[in-house]
């Protein structure tokens, strides 16, 4: 892949494709800015190299064509805060304005950039003069602006994206000992693939989350009214017999998917009629912990159960803080792990934070990633 190394950056436009796919609450004030702060180093190496403009270019959301509530204008306000400049929002692409970092509005605006469209490519390349990609959230993407364009102009990786793949690819190819995976989250048919990567690879692959039911219905217990994916049956007793696999031993369960409803532990996985398993128990934590604790390298990727319900918590938090304790190589897959370390405090005491989700995945599954392969 090539980075910003090799690209002549002096006295040039430069085209910085971002993923500014902030979450904004109702108000379109933005929650989380974790993903503009990760484009910052790429942003100030191309000012400090003499770069005479940079536009960017990012997407919000999923709209169906142009729509102000997906504006990336509270973006471009808090690049400019962060970096102490006047972020221009360009309404269209018929000529960035002037200034010396302006932002284009949300490329899934413009007709053809999810269809990879290369006239609408043509239309980002007439804007600059070389193009750098730092969007690792969307390299998986296969879009106009992450794809299409890489081909029409010098191309290189910025240093965040250099960064998720090198990391990424280095814990599959070259991890320390022993390798731990702790997936998690709602659904079995998401993680497969990554669970069959970490099968072939890891020494230990921790289950947790709503996508453990599927393993214990195949397993003959009872689920009661756990969110237990129908679809995930098959797949979860193709990886089962693995004898890397670990699954909970214990959880705790609640009535009603609610913070305050009526919550019980149970000393094992059968989950009573009437009540849902929301997450792992104490004595399924603690062997998690440990494990962790005594592991070289860790990759965690997904809640070990409904963390934004305080009863339902203390499993994900649990993880989170061995994760921020052990003395392994620690990477985080973006989303909901991510969110959970954020909201336990504990973001900056994990060795990588990935701020791809769908990207992480797919690069751990062994997918290529268009994006990355545009600039390889
Ligand atoms: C994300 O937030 O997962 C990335 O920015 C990609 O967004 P998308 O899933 O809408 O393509
Ligand atoms: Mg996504």
């Amino acid at each position: 892949m090539r980075t910003l190394d090799g690209l002549d950056v002096e006295g040039k436009r430069v085209l910085v494709r971002v993923d500014f796919n902030v979450p904004l609450d109702e108000d379109r004030t933005i929650t989380d800015d974790a993903r503009i702060q990760a484009a910052l180093p790429t942003l100030r190496e191309l000012r400090s190299k003499g770069a005479a403009q940079l536009v960017l270019l990012a997407h919000l959301g999923r709209p169906k064509g142009r729509d102000e509530k997906f504006s990336l204008k509270p973006a471009a306000d808090r690049l400019g805060e962060l970096l102490g400049v006047d972020v221009q929002l360009a309404p269209d692409l018929d000529g960035a304005p002037d200034g010396e970092i302006v932002m284009v509005e949300n490329v899934r605006f413009f007709e053809g950039e999810t269809k990879n469209a290369p006239e609408l490519a043509e239309r980002y390349a007439a804007l600059a003069d070389v193009y750098v990609n730092d969007a690792f959230g969307a390299a998986h993407r296969a879009h106009a602006s992450t794809e299409a364009v890489a081909h029409l102009l010098p191309s290189a990786a910025g240093r965040l994206l250099e960064r998720e793949v090198s990391t990424l690819n280095g814990i599959l190819q070259d991890p320390k000992r022993p390798l731990v995976a702790v997936v998690g989250g709602a659904k079995v048919t998401d993680k497969i693939g990554v669970l069959e990567a970490f099968l072939q690879r890891a020494d230990t692959v921790l289950i947790g989350g709503a996508m453990c039911f599927p393993f214990f219905k195949a397993q003959g217990h009872d689920v009661g009214a756990s969110l237990c994916e129908e679809e995930g049956v098959e797949p979860a007793k193709q990886v089962m017999g693995d004898e890397k696999l670990e699954l909970p031993t214990d959880l705790v369960a609640g009535r009603e998917f609610k913070a305050d409803t009526e919550v019980r532990e149970l000393s094992e996985v059968d989950v009573p009629d009437g009540w849902m398993g929301l997450d792992i128990g104490a004595g399924t934590a603690e062997r998690y912990s440990t494990t962790i604790a005594g592991a070289g390298t860790v990759f965690w990727n997904g809640p070990m159960g409904a963390f934004e319900l305080e009863p339902f918590a203390a499993g994900t938090k649990a993880v989170a803080e061995a994760m921020a304790a052990t003395e392994a190589t620690t990477v985080v897959g973006g989303g909901d792990s991510a969110a959970a370390l954020a909201q336990f405090g504990l973001a900056d005491r994990v060795s990588h934070l990935s701020t791809g989700g769908g990207a992480s995945l797919e690069l751990i599954e062994g997918k290529e990633l268009p994006g990355v392969k545009a600039l390889s």
